[in-house]
């Protein structure tokens, strides 16, 4: 099992570049089953990645990944197709629900593992189902599995998400390309990865309309040439890297690879706290301050402040003068890095869903273990400014969802290695 250890106190400085996001990559991925032949350009070299390729390769596509430019090419030649995803792919990767979309409205069925829970929250499916049961597909469970078909393929309808969800907007997405008629999305989650997914199937031929939280979608014939697509720059991945600049920065800390507008709601939240944010065309400059102000947060769909900053915002928040608090709006149980953070000196206490954070507190060493991907990633910020040594236990989360975390780092100086 290996581990991070982290000699905290050393300060950033040089350049961060952002890689692909994880996030517009796995519907994107999803999505190419409907394709003939695609090839994906930035795509984030990381765990969830290579299990959503194995996934598309037990389906039957056939892939081809060039890792040093980060690049795939997959083709659908449409034979030996096996609209299964098993239990042993999504178990490790949730978003292996999101094939069940492009399977049912090209295949006319699929049989799609349950995701199950994970450690922030049990992660159910019922809106990804509400929407596909609406536009004609029959459902049902069995032995852990969703098993789905729509034998005279599926139908376009008005449908209403009762509360905003990613994952079922993406899926509902997918399969409306094929749905005969008009589809109708509302209420639906607006995260430029979705945006993103949005770009990638008006290549391949989709005729989609994106106004407020309402995505239009008329039945569309699919494109049979060759699909090329850029990924988004990884929004989270750049929150998580600017709040290390806001902590650890010496002159300043440059990250590129970015467009700065799509993340305005966090850059405002981060400013505000008291953070220096120089602002260019794909680039921002982070100058760390003296004094931080505290701030109250409430995790929420996009335009929102997202859920999966949180864990890395309540490290800078202990630094912080006064009482802040956070409270997680969007999953029942995502305060797993406080008690680790906790055993690092930090001041946190959890009334019902809101985390009470008082600073600014000096965080010590501590060997620590992660529990998911974003606060596995907030025990390293916490790490590289606490006192001493940190080691980080089951970093296999981190791998999951950060491209190259320890070189970037290191080549800003920080003293990280992988023990
Ligand atoms: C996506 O997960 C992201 N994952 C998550 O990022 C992110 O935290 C989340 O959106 C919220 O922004 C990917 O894009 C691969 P949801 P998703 O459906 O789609 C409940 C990371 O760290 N819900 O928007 O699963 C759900 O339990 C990951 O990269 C239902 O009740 O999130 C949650 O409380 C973690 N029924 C809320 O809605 C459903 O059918 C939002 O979930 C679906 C979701």
């Amino acid at each position: 099992m290996q581990k991070l250890l982290i000699k905290g106190k050393k300060e950033l400085i040089g350049k961060i570049s952002i890689s692909g996001s994880k996030n517009a990559t796995l519907p994107i991925l999803a999505a190419s089953i409907l394709a003939n032949r695609v090839k994906i350009k930035n795509i984030p070299l990381v765990k969830d990645i290579f299990t959503m390729v194995e996934l598309l390769n037990f389906i039957g596509l056939k892939t081809k990944l060039i890792k040093k430019k980060n690049i795939i090419e997959i083709f659908n030649s449409e034979k030996n197709i096996n609209t299964l995803a098993p239990y042993k792919l999504v178990k490790t990767m949730r978003a292996g629900v999101l094939v069940l979309g492009s399977l049912l409205t090209k295949y006319k069925k699929a049989k799609v593992s349950l995701p199950g829970g994970c450690a922030i929250g049990t992660r159910p499916v019922d809106l990804h189902l509400y929407a596909l049961k609406k536009l004609g597909a029959k459902i049902k469970i069995k032995n852990g599995y969703i098993i789905a078909e729509a034998e005279n393929g599926l139908k376009g309808a008005k449908i209403r998400f009762p509360s905003i969800s990613v994952g079922a907007t993406e899926n509902a997405l997918i399969a409306a390309f094929k749905a005969k008629g008009l589809t109708i999305l509302k209420n639906c989650a607006i995260e430029p990865e979705i945006k993103d997914l949005i770009s990638f199937l008006k290549k391949l031929g989709a005729n989609i309309i994106l106004k407020g939280r309402t995505i239009t979608i008329k039945e569309s014939k699919i494109k049979s040439s060759k699909i090329i697509h850029e990924i988004i720059f990884d929004r989270i991945e750049l929150g998580t890297y600017m709040i290390a600049g806001a902590l650890l920065a010496k002159k300043k800390l440059l990250i590129d690879k970015i467009q700065p507008k799509i993340i305005k709601s966090e850059i405002d939240i981060l400013k505000k706290i008291g953070i220096k944010i120089l602002i260019k065309k794909n680039s921002v400059i982070i100058i760390k301050r003296k004094k931080l102000k505290k701030i109250n947060i409430i995790t929420k769909p996009y335009p929102g402040f997202p859920t999966d900053l949180q864990a890395q915002l309540m490290v800078l928040l202990t630094q912080a003068d006064g009482v802040s608090k956070i409270k997680e709006n969007i999953f029942e149980n995502r305060f797993m890095h406080v008690p680790e953070l906790k055993r690092m000196g930090a001041n946190i206490e959890i009334i019902n869903k809101t985390a009470i954070i008082r600073g600014p507190t000096k965080l010590n060493g501590a060997e620590v273990m992660a529990t998911d991907l974003r606060a596995s990633v907030s025990l390293v910020l916490a790490g590289l400014i606490a006192e001493n040594r940190t080691l980080i236990n089951r970093i296999y989360h981190l791998d999951r969802g950060y491209e190259f975390l320890e070189k970037k780092l290191k080549n800003c100086q920080a003293e990280i290695t992988r023990v």
